[in-house]
């Protein structure tokens, strides 16, 4: 797919240029939770590459699901804080999103100015994709950038239906996460290996479908692993898991089972209070009172072995209770040998949940892609393509 990129070549001096960013971060006592390779710092170098060039640059982002309402905590001033402190600028946030506040608002900038407008989820009319709404935000800008990969599967009136009222285009960040992921269609390296974690079947399982045939192994860690060993019978104590999956494995022809990797041995403790009793047990042993919370010493050298003879690897999700530092040694075996395998492989990697541990290991920017989608790269991976996309194509 041939995605309309945005021009690098144009005058953009005194241009309106709106541009959608993908700033849905957690917050923290007030604060973003975003290092440097966070959802916020990689648009903003977008952000600052726009300004520098003298446009007026007008963002769009959202927080939360506050459902079409004014929620206090979802305000994005963490966000025009955030942005402020890595542009070195004043980000001013618009407390209103669109009408005549804020069309004065932007004709006060001057160029090179950065406005961001308050939460987007905030206007009911969001994720209805609401063409009157899309209209009213078309007239803020001379043209618009969708740079929020992490939101093209939501057909939402600001990562949609706008791009069908002014001249649209795919910004740097989500233009490169497209090229990457798209090499997987064309240019998959053998062997292929699938890294899955984190909890939801029903997300990840059209990735393992879609993959079935091309991908040579599968490793499975992390909830969705107790989750399968819950289905095929195995005691899994108090562990996450989800108890529907079992016609949901029923799904999966025997090819694809074959090409499983499931933990051998787990991590396993008696609660998560920090002085609970912890070991190593083979999944077989694993009783009605353990808790499995990481993959255990032989499982990490399986899956790095398998990890290391391979072309191609996709992963993503965590593959322990990360919550808790105890916890993350698996995560950490895999991060680790995946960012080393990157260059004689492509490494495709689902930042998210994980992102605190890569960037903790000084890996985060040793990988092909660490992509700034959680449900958008599950949901690209198990497409080919989202909704968002298709529009600029
Ligand atoms: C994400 O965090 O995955 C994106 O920002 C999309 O958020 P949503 O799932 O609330 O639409």
């Amino acid at each position: 797919m041939k995605l309309r990129t945005f021009p690098t070549n144009t005058n953009i001096e005194g241009k309106r240029i709106l541009i959608r960013i993908d700033a849905n971060v957690p917050i923290v006592k007030g604060k973003v939770v975003d290092g440097p390779h966070g959802r916020i710092a990689r648009s903003a170098l977008d952000i600052n590459y726009l300004a520098h060039r003298g446009a007026k640059v007008i963002v769009i982002a959202h927080l939360g699901r506050p459902n079409g309402r004014r929620v206090p905590a979802y305000s994005l001033k963490p966000v025009a804080k955030r942005l402020s402190s890595l542009l070195g600028t004043t980000v001013k946030l618009s407390k209103d999103i669109v009408g005549a506040p804020v069309l004065k608002a932007v004709q006060n900038m001057k160029n090179g100015d950065i406005l961001l407008l308050e939460n987007i989820r905030f206007e009911k009319r969001e994720e209805t994709n609401d063409a009157s709404f899309a209209k009213a935000l078309a007239e803020l800008g001379d043209l618009y950038i969708n740079d929020a990969f992490g939101v093209c599967h939501r057909a939402h009136a600001s990562t949609y239906a706008l791009s069908e009222y002014l001249p649209s285009y795919a910004g740097p960040l989500l233009s490169n996460e497209v090229s990457v992921l798209s090499k997987l269609e064309t240019q998959t390296k053998h062997p292929f290996v699938l890294v899955m974690g984190g909890v939801k079947i029903e997300t990840k399982l059209p990735v393992i479908q879609r993959f079935a045939t091309d991908a040579d192994h599968i490793l499975l860690g992390g909830a969705l692993a107790t989750t399968i060993l819950a289905a095929q019978g195995y005691e899994v104590g108090k562990s996450v898991h989800d108890d529907n999956a079992k016609a949901v494995l029923a799904q999966l022809p025997k090819s694809v089972l074959e090409k499983i990797q499931l933990p051998l041995d787990v991590v396993v403790a008696s609660s998560l209070r920090a002085d609970a009793r912890v070991s190593v047990k083979m999944v077989e042993e694993i009783g009605p009172k353990d808790l499995v919370l990481d993959l255990g010493p032989k499982t990490i050298e399986q899956f790095t072995k398998t990890i290391r003879s391979a072309k191609t690897i996709v992963w993503n999700g965590p593959l322990g209770y990360c919550e808790m530092d105890a916890y993350r040694v698996g995560t950490k075996e895999v991060a680790q040998a995946i960012a080393q395998r990157t260059g004689p492989a492509i490494t495709i990697v689902g930042g998210g949940d994980t992102m605190p541990i890569l960037e903790q290991l000084n890996v985060a920017d040793q990988f092909t892609l660490l992509s700034t989608g959680g449900g958008a790269m599950l949901e690209y991976l198990a497409n080919k393509t989202l909704p968002c996309i298709e529009i600029l194509s």
